[in-house]
């Protein structure tokens, strides 16, 4: 650790708001970011996954819940058992990691590894998948020849991450490490993970497109922010592809990728869970009801609002519609806006659709629910009903949104 901060004074010069270095570390480049606070931020690290390995393998390499892996990759969490589903070499995983500020710089120090007979620093840094490098490694453990590594040895793991105020041009991001791999360029990279060749070259400093296998990027992903949506006790920010478990892993909220916006419902996983249902209706959170009226689409939904000391907020919001345009077919087979969507590029993981947390409940209506909210003033609202008649109806144009708490 010291060898390493001493290599940075020279680079730590006046703290503007928000800035970026790059800093060739030995060899590889990686961006850093200066930091004085003692804040933390999520950030995501993508392991590309050097041999096959069990998820519960993953989750210990890198001292992280099980749960946080699997919410990180949108893995459904009713799958019983799913720490022991084999996830096959070369899958690039996500691994949400707590970014703080050690040092003056974002890098997290709290992964360890017991050194085990016939490692190197070599091997060690490939087992994490190149995300640090050996000399790393090396510098930050203080090893060298007259003080090697030892069998048995406990080493600090620093791992790459970013906070930028989790924010690029005015859009909620969670940042992502990320190792070049051979044959990348920042166009390969910027569409693989929808974003630009400029966006990358600014968030890491970089005077010049040029970017070398083993160079670590900070790769902006789009997240979902509860900033707007006036929670109590509670913010949460969740990348684009992911979702969260929150009030006791009673609520799971999904972040829609075409609108990032959150979508909270009840779990399902999680046992006993109260305050699940809005006050005056017979709709749960993340349920919507959308009555045709002669004026036009009255819909309410039942609004998931954060948690405290065991108590989930939610509260029963109205909006009137000019019309109820285009009753649509829906097929059952295409869940629009459905909380359990499967991920396509987790291999070999069938995800089932997660059955009603309430089978016994009497609920006229199931509607899974995608609300966008723009700002504070304009909402659009569609909303996707799936009534027993397999119909959908899209509601536009709110005339008023009125929200009434019932906590
Ligand atoms: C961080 O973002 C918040 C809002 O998201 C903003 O108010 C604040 O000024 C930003 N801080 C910096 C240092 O940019
Ligand atoms: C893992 O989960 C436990 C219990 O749910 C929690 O106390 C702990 O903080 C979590 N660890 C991390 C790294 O999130
Ligand atoms: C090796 O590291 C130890 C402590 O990390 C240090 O005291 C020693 O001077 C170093 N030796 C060499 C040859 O660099
Ligand atoms: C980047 O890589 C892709 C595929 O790996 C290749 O098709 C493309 O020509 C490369 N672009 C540049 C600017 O080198
Ligand atoms: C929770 O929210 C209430 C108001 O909604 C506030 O008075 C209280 O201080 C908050 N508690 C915490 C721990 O943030
Ligand atoms: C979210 O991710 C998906 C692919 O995972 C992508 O198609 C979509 O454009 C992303 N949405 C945003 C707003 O970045
Ligand atoms: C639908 O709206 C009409 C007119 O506002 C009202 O009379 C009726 O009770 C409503 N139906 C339900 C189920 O709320
Ligand atoms: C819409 O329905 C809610 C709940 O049923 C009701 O309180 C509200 O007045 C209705 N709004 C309109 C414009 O009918
Ligand atoms: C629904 O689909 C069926 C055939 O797939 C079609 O005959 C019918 O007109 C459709 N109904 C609506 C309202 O679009």
């Amino acid at each position: 650790m010291r060898n390493l901060v001493q290599l940075l004074p020279p680079l730590v010069l006046p703290i503007l708001s928000f800035f970026i270095l790059t800093l060739s570390l030995i060899h590889a480049k990686s961006v850093i970011e200066p930091c004085s606070s003692s804040d933390s931020c999520t950030s995501l690290l993508s392991y590309i996954l050097p041999w096959d390995s069990k998820i519960s393998e993953i989750a210990s390499r890198f001292q992280v819940n099980i749960s946080d892996i699997l919410a990180a990759n949108s893995i459904n969490p009713e799958i019983p058992s799913l720490g022991n589903q084999i996830l096959r070499a070369n899958f690039h995983v996500k691994v949400p990691i707590s970014c703080p500020c050690v040092d003056g710089i974002r890098w997290s120090m709290s992964t360890t590894y017991r050194v085990q007979e016939a490692d190197t620093a070599e091997s060690v840094s490939h087992g994490y998948g190149g995300i640090v490098s050996a000399e790393q490694i090396t510098i930050v453990n203080g090893i060298n020849a007259s003080n090697p590594l030892l069998n048995r040895q406990s080493l600090v793991i620093p791992l790459p991450c970013t906070c930028f105020n989790n924010s690029n041009n005015g859009v909620t991001t969670v940042y992502m490490s990320y190792v070049v791999q051979s044959g990348e360029n920042l166009s390969s990279i910027g569409l693989e993970f929808g974003t630009t060749v400029m966006d990358l070259k600014a968030i890491n400093g970089l005077g010049q497109p040029a970017i070398d296998q083993g160079d670590i990027l900070a790769i902006p992903i789009s997240a979902c922010s509860s900033k707007n949506l006036n929670w109590y006790n509670e913010s949460l920010i969740v990348p684009n592809g992911s979702y969260a478990l929150t009030a006791n892993n009673c609520i799971k909220c999904n972040c829609g990728a075409s609108d990032l916006n959150l979508r909270c419902f009840p779990s399902g996983i999680a046992v006993p869970c109260s305050h699940l249902q809005c006050k005056g209706s017979n709709l749960f959170v993340g349920d919507a009801y959308v009555n045709q009226t002669a004026a036009g689409c009255n819909v309410s939904t039942c609004m998931y609002r954060g948690h405290s000391g065991g108590k989930i907020f939610r509260s029963l919001s109205s909006s009137s519609y000019v019309q109820c345009p285009g009753k649509q077919n829906y097929s059952a087979a295409s869940p629009l806006g459905s909380p359990s969507s499967p991920n396509p590029l987790i291999p070999f993981i069938t995800v089932t659709p997660s059955p009603s947390p309430f089978p016994g409940s009497t609920r006229t209506v199931l509607l899974p629910l995608v609300l966008q909210v723009h700002n504070i003033q304009t909402y659009l609202i569609m909303v996707a009903c799936l009534a027993k008649i397999h119909v959908a109806i899209y509601c536009y144009w709110p005339l008023s949104f009125i929200i009434s708490c019932d906590n």
